[in-house]
């Protein structure tokens, strides 16, 4: 079953000045239950955008997008607010926490905002922290928590619900090597034993080596798609071969990586 599913969608920026930017055109994307794939291209691309789109916090100018059967340009504002926080479970850069919360607090939130009883909150909270092996730093405010352990706490919020999607956007950009790969080690737990179905933007080779599938695009369009074999380490270097192909702008990607 695809959980999430473009035909021809497309995005055209318009600005006051009558100037309009087509920043994204014609993408088919369909990604199914349980996978975990990649969305590469040059800065400039249309990632953001394509995120945004997905994310329904911006609406297409042409095309259609559902997930999870749902097309969500058909939601009234409130219905769409509910369905963001039902179906979809996010993870961002600068990992988004409240910083007058508790790591706990902060994790258990979409639960909370859901009216779940306190029991079943900790039912839920209590395998997923082990898993990302964060349940000794719960009672912590996030000032006092390492990056990648923020990170960790922002995936455990981001999939508690057990949305249909987790998208993410640029998630181990703010984050030092070995942290990177600690959290990309647990987002890849989370799709393997949690059947977590992931989109993840990123420019970084060594995140994106994680994925199953890689989809490039460039100046808004599908340029190319590649799989994942058995190897980590040999689809990190196709990757790389992908990305020269692709030309760009990839100057602040740490090639030496891997
Ligand atoms: N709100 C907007 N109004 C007009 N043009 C926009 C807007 N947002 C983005 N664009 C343009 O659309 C194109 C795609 O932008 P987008 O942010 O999706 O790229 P990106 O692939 O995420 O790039 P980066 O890797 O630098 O984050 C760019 O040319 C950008 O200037
Ligand atoms: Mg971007």
């Amino acid at each position: 079953m695809s959980v999430l599913h473009t035909k021809g969608l497309g995005k055209i920026y318009s600005s006051k000045g009558n100037v309009s930017y087509k920043a994204l055109e014609d993408i088919d994307l369909k990604v199914e239950a349980g996978e975990f794939v990649g969305v590469m291209g040059p800065s400039g691309s249309g990632k953001t955008t394509l995120l945004n789109l997905l994310s329904t916090i911006d609406r297409p100018t042409s095309g259609e997008l559902e997930i999870n059967g749902v097309n969500p340009a058909r939601l009234n504002e409130r219905k769409l607010a509910l369905f963001r926080r039902r179906e979809l479970g996010f993870v961002f850069q600068d990992f988004n926490l409240l910083d007058t919360l508790s790591i706990k607090e902060n994790i258990i939130l979409p639960l909370v905002l859901e009216g779940v009883s306190p029991r079943q909150i900790d039912e839920k909270l209590r395998p997923i922290a082990e898993l990302l092996q964060i349940t000794a730093i719960l009672g912590k405010r996030t000032y006092e928590v390492s990056g990648g352990q923020k990170q960790r706490a922002a995936i455990a919020r981001a999939i508690i619900h057990q949305p249909s999607l987790v998208l993410a956007d640029e998630l181990t950009g703010n984050l030092d090597s070995k942290s990177a790969k600690d959290v990309m080690d647990s987002l890849k737990d989370m799709n393997e034993r949690l059947k977590a179905t992931v989109l993840m933007v990123t420019h970084d080779p060594f995140s994106a080596s994680y994925c199953q599938r890689i989809v490039f695009i460039k100046d808004g369009k599908f340029f190319s798609e590649i799989r994942r074999g058995s190897n980590r380490q040999a689809f990190f270097q196709q990757i790389l071969d992908a990305l020269s192909v692709l030309g760009g702008n990839f100057d602040d990607v740490p090639f030496a990586r891997a």
